[in-house]
């Protein structure tokens, strides 16, 4: 069976993505901060009957990053590295002239420093597979200026120029940067409160995430609504 590790899959676009993939047969490693919820999250995916470790921990740990590639290493390898796990920079978001240059720090460790750590950590394994993919998960933060998203943005479009320069860089693999669109989830929540306006469920969006590892188009960026196109 197919072997992907998911980073942030305890709620949201990562536990939805898991819970499609496990429906596939995929065996899973799963990752976040919060013990208890990623329990939850597991114990809910054991019905698949896949195989499914929780290593609970944070990205930016590089001792963490090396036990997410040794627990899909027992697993059988990794055939797919999902890079979800996301901080915002200031909850919620703020301008830029008073955007703390900590929260600028710690987006940018999480969504990009660690991401990369990850990817280095798993491209043996990634290499070795018959089908290697990486996903990174963009935003339309990284393309768009919109107030307030400065420095989650900063950290997003690094991420897809790193994902687009490893694309490049490795032939063999496919990496794809998934701009997923806004979705009703505690992240969006955290960023905007205020915002009343109802938001897609992350599970609408995991269709496009399928669309690419079925159909393995060339490494690129790539946008949730040109994915979704007859395939709902
Ligand atoms: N929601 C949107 O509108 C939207 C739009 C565009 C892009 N995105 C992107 O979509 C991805 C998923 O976001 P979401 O909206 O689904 O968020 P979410 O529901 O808040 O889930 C985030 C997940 O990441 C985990 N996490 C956060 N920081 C972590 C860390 N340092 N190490 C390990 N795990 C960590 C969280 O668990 P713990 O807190 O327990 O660690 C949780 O499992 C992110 O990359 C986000 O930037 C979201």
């Amino acid at each position: 069976m197919p072997v992907a590790i998911i980073t942030g899959a305890s709620k949201g676009l990562g536990r939805a993505l898991a819970e499609a993939l496990a429906a596939r047969g995929w065996d899973l490693v799963l990752d976040a901060r919060t013990a208890e919820v990623l329990q939850e999250t597991v114990a809910g995916l054991r019905a698949y009957g896949t195989r499914v470790t929780a290593v609970p921990g944070d990205v930016t740990d590089a001792g963490h990053r090396s036990e997410l590639v040794a627990a899909a290493w027992r697993l059988g390898g990794v055939d797919l590295l999902v890079s979800n796990a996301s901080a915002l920079g200031a909850e919620p978001l703020v301008r830029l002239d008073a955007l703390p240059l900590d929260g600028l720090r710690r987006a940018l460790e999480v969504n990009v420093v660690a991401a990369l750590g990850l990817v280095q950590e798993a491209l043996p394994l990634l290499r070795a597979s018959e089908a290697g993919a990486v996903i990174t998960v963009s935003s339309d933060a990284a393309a768009e200026a919109y107030e307030t998203w400065g420095g989650y943005g900063a950290s997003k479009a690094a991420l897809d120029h790193l994902a687009a320069v490893l694309g490049e860089e490795e032939p063999g693999l496919r990496v794809w940067a998934v701009d997923p669109g806004d979705m009703a989830t505690d992240l969006y929540a955290a960023a905007v409160p205020d915002d009343e306006d109802p938001r897609p469920a992350p599970a609408s969006v995991v269709p496009a995430f399928l669309r690419l590892v079925d159909e393995r188009p060339a490494s690129g960026r790539y946008g949730a609504p040109a994915l979704l196109e007859g395939r709902r």
